[in-house]
């Protein structure tokens, strides 16, 4: 069997741990030979096809580096959808490269690409879930996501200590498009106040009301805010807006916004920091490397009994799959009924909910 792997969409930490145990599962199987796409879905697109074979000195030493050795897009470039020619010419590259079938690694956008080749040009795909955002369907756990967690983590505790120097109210913005995964995992973590999800528009008075409180008593207020987060009424911050791009709108920003909105309330400074893209980067933490070569190996075990069209899941900590059809074009949000919510609330973090301001006496206290 012939069999192609790519990596499409934003790259995470894992990426290449994904690689290897794919390659590695269907060599040592004895009767696949296995083709590295560069690029995402762009390689398909060129003329000729950008692939490299895969062997076990291509995939050895990189289970622990972040990024990916095969690369990926998010640009229209990367999109064999995007008009009849190029799906032809993507049909042509596939036949001529004897391809049986395509390992997509990739989140929401890359599972839809996937769906739609199947549909149009009859390419089989085995989907492997990646984001940092935690965001796919019937996957409660995406690899690259605890790594992120880690680094925003790590980044609410510096900024602590900072905040607590200068008496101020720290903005921290996390990335994790329109879930809240993220921000609400990293921001327990990191010990933030204030957490703001894309699943709860902010009610900017109960903020105030609450870093008001904090500044009688420990003087300054962490917030981390997921970038898809807003407040009540409002519309999405959005940095960019790429046209016909599989993911068009590019946020960012919404940490800048809540900060000019809530300085003239407050005597303290209030400051952000936009984390960006160091939360995409680094090496994967050792959860991450298991979880992405369990997926890797389960991928392989799809091909190898002719399970195609379906993607890895974890649900119910157990590896499984589902139809791709039923990921594509879906995303999974933090659901307002979810025990961390409750258990946020009740330990005094506020949510940005309006009338659930923090209710302790001023006094001193730590954080
Ligand atoms: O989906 C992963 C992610 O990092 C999001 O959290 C973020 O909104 C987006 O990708 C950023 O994409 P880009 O690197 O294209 O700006």
């Amino acid at each position: 069997m012939r069999v192609g792997v790519l990596t499409g969409g934003g790259d995470c930490p894992g990426l290449n741990a994904v690689i290897r145990a794919v390659t590695k599962s269907l060599i040592n199987h004895g009767q696949c030979e296995v083709l590295g796409i560069a690029d995402g879905f762009e390689g398909l697109m060129l003329d000729p096809p950008g692939v490299k074979p895969l062997g076990w000195d291509e995939v050895s030493g990189i289970l622990h580096v972040g990024g990916t050795i095969l690369g990926t897009s998010t640009s229209n470039s990367a999109n064999p959808l995007r008009d009849a020619a190029t799906l032809e010419h993507v049909g042509r590259n596939v036949r001529a490269l004897g391809l049986d079938v395509v390992v997509a690694i990739g989140g929401d956008g890359t599972m839809s690409l996937a769906h739609g080749l199947a549909e149009q040009v009859g390419l089989t795909c085995v989907g492997v879930p990646k984001t940092i955002d935690n965001d796919i369907a019937n996957c409660e756990r995406s690899f690259g996501f605890d790594t992120a967690v880690a680094t925003a983590t790590e980044a609410l505790r510096r900024i602590e200590s900072t905040a607590n120097s200068h008496h101020r109210v720290m903005i921290v913005e996390t990335m994790g498009r329109h879930a809240g995964w993220l921000a609400l995992e990293a921001g327990i973590a990191g010990a933030a106040d204030v957490i703001l999800l894309p699943e709860i528009d902010y009610d900017l008075q109960a903020i105030v009301d609450f870093c008001r409180g904090r500044e009688q008593r420990q003087r300054y207020t962490i917030i981390c805010i997921g970038e898809g987060a807003k407040e009540s009424g409002a519309s999405l911050t959005v940095r960019e807006r790429i046209e016909q791009s599989p993911d068009p709108v590019r946020l960012g920003g919404v940490g800048h916004v809540l900060r000019e909105r809530l300085q003239p309330h407050l005597r303290s400074e209030v400051r952000t920091t936009v984390l960006g893209h160091v939360q995409r980067g680094g090496d994967p933490t050792p959860f991450d490397r298991v979880l992405a070569t369990q997926y890797g190996h389960h991928a392989a075990q799809l091909v190898l009994s002719g399970r195609f069209g379906r993607m890895v899941t974890l649900q119910g900590g157990e590896i499984g799959s589902v139809e791709i059809s039923r990921v594509a074009n879906t995303q999974r949000t933090v659901p307002l009924d979810h025990g961390l919510l409750t258990m946020a609330r009740d330990i005094g973090i506020c949510l940005g909910e309006p009338g659930k301001q923090d209710a302790r006496p001023a006094a001193a206290g730590s954080h």
